[in-house]
């Protein structure tokens, strides 16, 4: 029993003075003591030399040298990778990592920039669902079912109902607001769109538009004319000239498309407006009395204007970027570029 308790006397003398400057001769010190054939061990098999009646107190005091052990294998272990180490390689005189900063995607910037001019006007802001029913994205929008301009637009559907798509265009939101029944109606629609178009690089299956509805009494197709001159002064100068083109819609009557200048080239010709001096940017119109009607407005008290125009053009185009995917690939290097950007 005395030579068990100069023993365990032996070992923790050594132990205390054990160090560990890594981790690894932390590791060395815990199979050494405590490991399977470590020094813990072969005192525990030391119990048998002992006479009966000292048994208890021998336990005792093995397990106590067992704890001490662990207890110093986990403060070596914790100097390691703990305090000790790390303050003295602390140099407070070093600048703080700067925390880095996110940036606005280019199509909200740009979306952002559409807004805020259409604010300006008295526009507020509506959004709507992306999965629509036909109704909304097509039938109300005096597009019924067979009509062949439905093919103007390919079409996402959903396999378990028919009846709902992906949205083709946001002038689904424009059925949303005129239903809800409160005149006039002064709205601004952004959003995300789908069409089953291959993707290049100048389409996209998705993309983004932003879409105009005014409704009051007497509202001209002057009034669309101005409203949409004040827009292209503001977004791309007041050099900037503008044609309409007759076109068609059916949710609108007349309709038209609207050019503008190639704001590239300013107009003498180049790949942008394939030497034609004119980018088209947006589909405009006089909402059609059908439409009005589908959405119980009285076209005989009412009249208003609509139009849609894209968001990734003039983003593709106000930044330099000549491939729409960069825009959907979540490229860290392609976002970064615009974290200052306005
Ligand atoms: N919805 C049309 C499109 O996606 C754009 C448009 C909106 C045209 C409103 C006229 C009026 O092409």
């Amino acid at each position: 029993m005395q030579q068990l308790i100069s023993q365990i006397e032996e070992y923790k003398k050594e132990m205390a003075a054990a160090q560990a400057a890594d981790a690894k001769e932390a590791e060395a010190f815990r199979i050494k003591y405590l490991g399977t054939k470590g020094v813990v061990k072969a005192i525990m098999g030391e119990m048998r030399n002992v006479a009966a009646d000292q048994r208890k107190e021998a336990g005792q005091l093995l397990n106590e040298f067992k704890q001490y052990a662990e207890a110093r294998f986990e403060e070596l272990k914790a100097g390691v990778s703990g305090d000790a180490e790390q303050t003295a390689a602390i140099d407070l005189s070093l600048p703080g990592d700067p925390i880095p900063l996110g940036g606005r995607h280019p199509i909200t910037l740009m979306r952002n920039r559409i807004v805020s001019i259409f604010q300006r006007l008295g526009f507020a802001v509506a959004e709507g669902p992306e999965i629509e029913d036909d109704w909304h994205n097509f039938g109300a929008l005096n597009l019924p079912e067979h009509h062949p301009a439905r093919d103007m637009q390919d079409t996402f559907y959903i396999q378990q109902n028919p009846d709902w798509v992906l949205r083709t265009h946001t002038s689904s939101v424009q059925i949303r607001e005129m239903e809800k029944g409160k005149l006039p109606i002064r709205m601004l629609m952004p959003g995300r769109v789908y069409r089953n178009e291959t993707v290049s690089a100048r389409s996209h299956c998705f993309f983004h538009q932003v879409e105009g509805l005014y409704i009051d009494e007497n509202v001209s197709f002057a009034d669309l004319k101005q409203t949409l001159y004040f827009f292209v002064k503001e977004m791309y100068g007041k050099d900037v000239k503008v044609r309409f083109r007759p076109s068609y819609f059916p949710f609108t009557e007349p309709s038209a498309e609207m050019d503008v200048t190639c704001f590239i080239c300013g107009g003498s010709g180049c790949n942008i407006c394939k030497k034609t001096g004119w980018v088209e940017i947006l589909g405009c119109g006089m909402v059609h009395p059908n439409v009005l009607q589908n959405c119980n407005i009285d076209p005989n008290k009412y009249t208003g204007f609509a139009f849609g125009m894209g968001i990734e053009r003039p983003a593709l185009l106000k930044y330099g970027i000549n491939d729409i995917r960069l825009f959907s690939e979540n490229d860290l290097r392609f976002l970064k570029q615009f974290t200052h950007a306005v």
